[in-house]
């Protein structure tokens, strides 16, 4: 399988607080990666580094066969339109309507009809599993779950190679974040996509991450699955398998 990110001895630094120390990873095309550890670890600093969000200080990044680092601004531009994301707390617009809030991107990099991107759209939002009828309401008026598939739907709204989610099941009840779950795999499934996830949501490590990495103490603690994590006899990882 193709690496469609590689991550090589990263070092990141706000002033004197070292966040990551030597940080490598390799994530292969069609994976579902979780990017894990506790609060602090430097999971979304690490996740805003691959999109060209965070600067770090040393190490590199390949992104689709780019080192992000000695990129001009048109492989930037182009980069950017291969990927869709999710902020952990990326809010959609209040005033807008839910198909506003999706058809954003198209508005903003493409030339296509209002018509066309009110046809792409609408198909999103009826692939992240939401009623056509949605479309028309305002963030106010949906579920936490709604909410975090209309996020969801902006982000696949230029057909991107990687998907990039932060702790998307947070903040869900059980339910909502176990269907939430299951439509992430069933995207993976059929758009072909490479899914970078950053949770702390043990149902979602057991059930849904091809592999993972556990952050802590600025370094990778481990790199593997499931399987791997639970016959690991490391007692500082025993807390991402417990009861599990
Ligand atoms: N822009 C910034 N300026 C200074 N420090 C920062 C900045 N962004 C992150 N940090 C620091 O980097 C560390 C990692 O933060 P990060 O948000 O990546 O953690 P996280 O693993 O995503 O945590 P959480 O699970 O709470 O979301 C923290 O110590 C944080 O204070
Ligand atoms: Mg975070």
């Amino acid at each position: 399988m193709s690496v469609v990110i590689k991550a090589t001895n990263i070092v990141t630094q706000f002033g004197k607080n070292v966040v990551h120390d030597d940080v490598s990873f390799e994530i292969s095309q069609g994976e579902i990666f979780g990017l894990l550890g506790g609060s602090g670890s430097g999971k979304t600093t690490l996740l805003r580094e691959m999109i060209l969000l965070q600067k770090y200080a040393s190490g590199s990044y390949n992104v689709l066969g780019k080192n992000i680092k000695k990129i001009s601004s048109n492989e930037a531009k182009e980069l950017r339109s291969q990927w869709g994301v999710l902020f952990q707390f990326g809010a959609l617009f209040s005033s807008l309507s839910v198909l506003e809030n999706v058809s954003i991107p198209l508005k903003e990099y493409t030339n296509l009809s209002k018509d066309a991107i009110k046809q792409a759209a609408l198909m999103k939002i009826k692939m992240v599993g939401l009623p056509e009828s949605a479309a028309y309401l305002y963030p106010s008026e949906l579920s936490g779950g709604m909410k975090k598939r209309a996020g969801l739907a902006r982000a696949l709204i230029r057909d991107p190679k990687l998907l990039f989610l932060d702790e998307p099941t947070s903040g869900l009840d059980p339910k909502s974040a176990r269907d939430f779950d299951e439509l992430i795999v069933a995207l993976r499934d059929t758009l072909d996509i490479t899914v970078v996830m950053v949770t702390h949501d043990k149902d979602t490590m057991s059930s849904v991450l091809d592999r993972f990495i556990i952050l802590g103490d600025k370094k990778v603690q481990f790199m593997g699955n499931i399987k791997e994590l639970r016959l690991s006899d490391n007692e500082n990882l025993r807390e991402f398998t417990n009861g599990k």
